[in-house]
């Protein structure tokens, strides 16, 4: 994203259009340079919110602060390797994970995807592959935006499957496009990318709905070519009417000239990770809006405060970007513009015509995903990242039930869920000195550390003092900063498990942490400068995932298992595969947890799909199952619930420094430009994936 760090300095250098969101640089040199110096602006997050950094600051030295650090870790040993029995009183214990048996995927800098010997993998669907039947044959010398909204769009990120009919032979494949790059989607830009192409560019991201047919009886998907294929759909920036729901909707912050009623926004964007709803809706978080827009700088003096705090730059006019296509996108003449995006969108990919929505009962924020599970009694609750260095974790709980009639009746109402219930924000506790010593002692018990969910709003009230209900919902940011919620490293993906209340979160880095006058390491985030981030795990009270307060550790932080900082769960380092920067996450039916990464090469090695069981003696192993191609991150791993095929979305191959469509540093998957695309692996001899 244009306002990472690690993206910024070319972002000074190179005065190339950037919409929306645009990022380029990805190879350890350029790297180095950045976090060697002007790796970046500020991050957003300047609020005097109390974090447990200041109250470690106060009492420890930083030497200190680390080394609680280290015996959270010691907790989160104990927590992953035992808290199935330390908590079977309150529920029942997890499913024993299917054992891993696969090669592990050696750390490489191939122009390709690297899958374990035995494993056969191919691309699903790529960039400018037909998505409507009409769609015409992809030409990127003669790209249009009318080309691009009917073939699938650049960038894709998340990823679900979707089953059509009973007899697991059809599909519906629907997932995210992120962000454009320019200089690898149009050959021979030299120069300031035209109003069509700025047109094509926002016709390129949003979201996709294909259908995809099994190729026999193996684990092969393949994308249907022929027939009306009536479920194929692109949702764009532009060619989409979303409605605002929830307590926000209809609002003054919400109003624009173009929708003097505030109840209906054109298009999504900066689409990164979702999730699938009981109910077999998908979900879909606008992460980095911002970076769309210019004009911050003379939106009214009144904006000012949410403006920067969401990322805008409200010194400077910005770079040109979408305004050049859409004058919307120019906040000087339509400020609230700003506010409609930064939602999670709601989608249901089996209506073609149906109307998705923004929900704003689950505020606006930089949503990385939206992973949705049923609580105890009955509600939906709904995890989501706030991903920036120093932004929170969320989460939200219906205020209705799920309806499992499975009927119409029923998918009419959980339709309805996610209009109405309560926004939280979490709190990490450090461990207490009884719980170190609990865990020093091995008592048996999880000495694990306490956190709350702080709540920010309940069914259109606020909950937090000085602000209306509207204003916590847009501004979500700004209300979490006043009740003291912890600022994380970078939340990504969260994955909850209903049947064993317990959620991971991806923290994928954040090389300011501690850094000059950043906040501290702190029990949740214990690293100094850290490059290459961390798995936090949470346990909710009483293993019902709508309680206000939890159990946490730390089961896994990611680097170079020799350096002494790193920790995998408490298995033996020497035999786990080195991983940077998790993102991604899924749960297999197994017990397994799958995380892709975005930043493998801080390690040298291009970004790939790890796995590891979460309990059980082979804790912490983690294994590499796959790699990318040069540039690349893997997103979106989808594990098919028969364990048959793993798919992933390959984001942005080719994108480094200097690469160019006429200079690609990658040539994926087909020999000419590098395309993003969907790769399904599975085996020949149609057996489980990894055992
Ligand atoms: Fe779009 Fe947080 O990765
Ligand atoms: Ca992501
Ligand atoms: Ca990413």
């Amino acid at each position: 994203m244009v306002q990472r760090g690690r993206h910024s300095v070319s972002q000074d250098r190179r005065p190339l259009f950037r919409l929306p969101i645009r990022r380029v640089g990805r190879d350890p040199v350029t790297c180095q340079y950045r976090c060697g110096s002007a790796c970046a602006h500020p991050a957003p997050n300047t609020s005097t919110n109390p974090y447990f950094g200041d109250l470690l600051r106060q009492n420890i030295s930083r030497r200190n602060a680390l080394m609680a650090g280290a015996l959270v870790l010691q907790s989160g040993l104990v927590g992953l390797t035992l808290s199935a029995s330390a908590d079977s009183s309150s529920g029942p214990a997890p499913e024993a994970p299917g054992r891993l048996t696969f090669e592990p995927v050696p750390t490489n800098t191939r122009d390709a995807v690297v899958v374990p010997p035995g494993y056969q993998h191919a691309v699903v669907i790529a960039w400018g592959d037909p998505v409507l039947p009409d769609a015409p044959a992809w030409d990127p010398h003669r790209q249009t935006r009318d080309a691009q909204e009917r073939q699938f769009g650049y960038n894709n990120d998340f990823l679900a499957l979707l089953p059509l009919g009973d007899d697991g032979r059809r599909a519906l494949l629907v997932g995210n496009h992120e962000y454009p790059n320019p200089e690898l989607m149009f050959p021979g830009l030299t120069a300031m990318p035209t109003a069509e192409q700025v047109l094509v560019m926002l016709a390129a991201v949003g979201m996709f709905v294909v259908e995809v047919e099994r190729v026999g009886s193996s684990g092969q998907w393949q994308l249907v070519r022929v027939g009306p294929r009536t479920y194929n759909r692109r949702i764009t920036a532009m060619n989409t009417r979303f409605r605002l729901t929830g307590p926000a909707a209809g609002s003054d912050l919400l109003r624009t000239a173009a929708d003097p009623a505030g109840r209906h926004v054109q298009g999504t964007m900066a689409n990164c990770a979702g999730g699938v709803t009981p109910w077999d809706t998908v979900l879909s978080g606008e992460e980095n809006f911002n970076g769309a827009f210019v004009g911050a700088n003379a939106a009214p003096e009144a904006m000012r405060t949410a403006l920067r705090r969401y990322g805008f730059d409200v010194e400077n006019r910005g770079w040109p970007s979408a305004e050049i296509a859409d004058e919307r996108f120019d906040l000087a003449k339509h400020p609230n513009e700003a506010n409609r995006f930064g939602w999670i969108v709601e989608v249901d990919p089996y209506d073609p015509r149906s109307t998705p929505r923004k929900h704003t009962a689950l505020g606006r924020f930089k949503h990385e995903g939206a992973a949705t599970a049923v609580s105890r009694h009955g509600h939906a609750v709904v995890y989501s990242g706030d991903d920036e260095r120093f932004e929170y974790i969320y989460k939200f709980v219906s205020s209705g039930r799920v309806d499992r009639r499975g009927n119409a009746a029923a998918r009419r109402q959980n339709l309805t869920l996610l209009e109405s219930g309560t926004l939280y924000v979490a709190a990490f506790a450090p461990p207490t000195a009884a719980g170190l010593d609990q865990g020093g002692a091995a008592t048996g018990a999880a000495p694990r550390a306490r956190g709350r969910w702080i709540p920010l709003a309940r069914n259109g009230r606020s909950l937090v003092a000085g602000m209306t209900v509207t204003e916590v919902l847009v501004n979500t940011r700004l209300a979490a900063d006043r009740v003291g919620a912890t600022k994380m490293d970078r939340p990504e993906d969260i994955e909850p498990d209903a049947a064993t209340g317990r959620v991971y979160c991806a923290l994928t880095n954040n090389s300011y942490r501690g850094a000059a006058d950043n906040p501290l390491p702190d029990a949740a985030n214990p690293r100094a400068v850290n490059r290459h981030g961390h798995i936090l795990e949470i346990v909710e009270d009483g293993r019902d995932l709508a309680a206000t307060a939890f159990s946490w550790s730390l089961p896994i932080i990611c680097g170079d298992p020799a350096d002494p900082s790193t920790y995998y769960g408490g298995y033996d380092k020497t035999a786990v595969s080195p991983m940077s920067s998790p993102d991604n996450l899924a749960l297999d039916a197994a017990g397994n947890l799958w995380l892709a990464t975005d930043s493998e090469y801080a390690l040298g090695g291009n970004d790939g799909l790890f796995v590891t069981p979460v309990s059980g003696a082979e804790a912490g192993y983690v294994r590499q199952f796959l790699s990318a191609p040069i540039g690349a991150e893997v997103c979106g791993p989808v594990i098919t619930e028969d364990r048959r095929t793993v798919i992933v979305a390959v984001q942005h191959p080719g994108e480094m420094s200097g690469s160019t469509a006429d200079s690609p540093a990658s040539r994926w998957p087909a020999g000419d430009l590098p395309k993003p695309g969907v790769v399904a692996v599975w085996r020949p001899d149609g057996q489980p994936i990894g055992t």
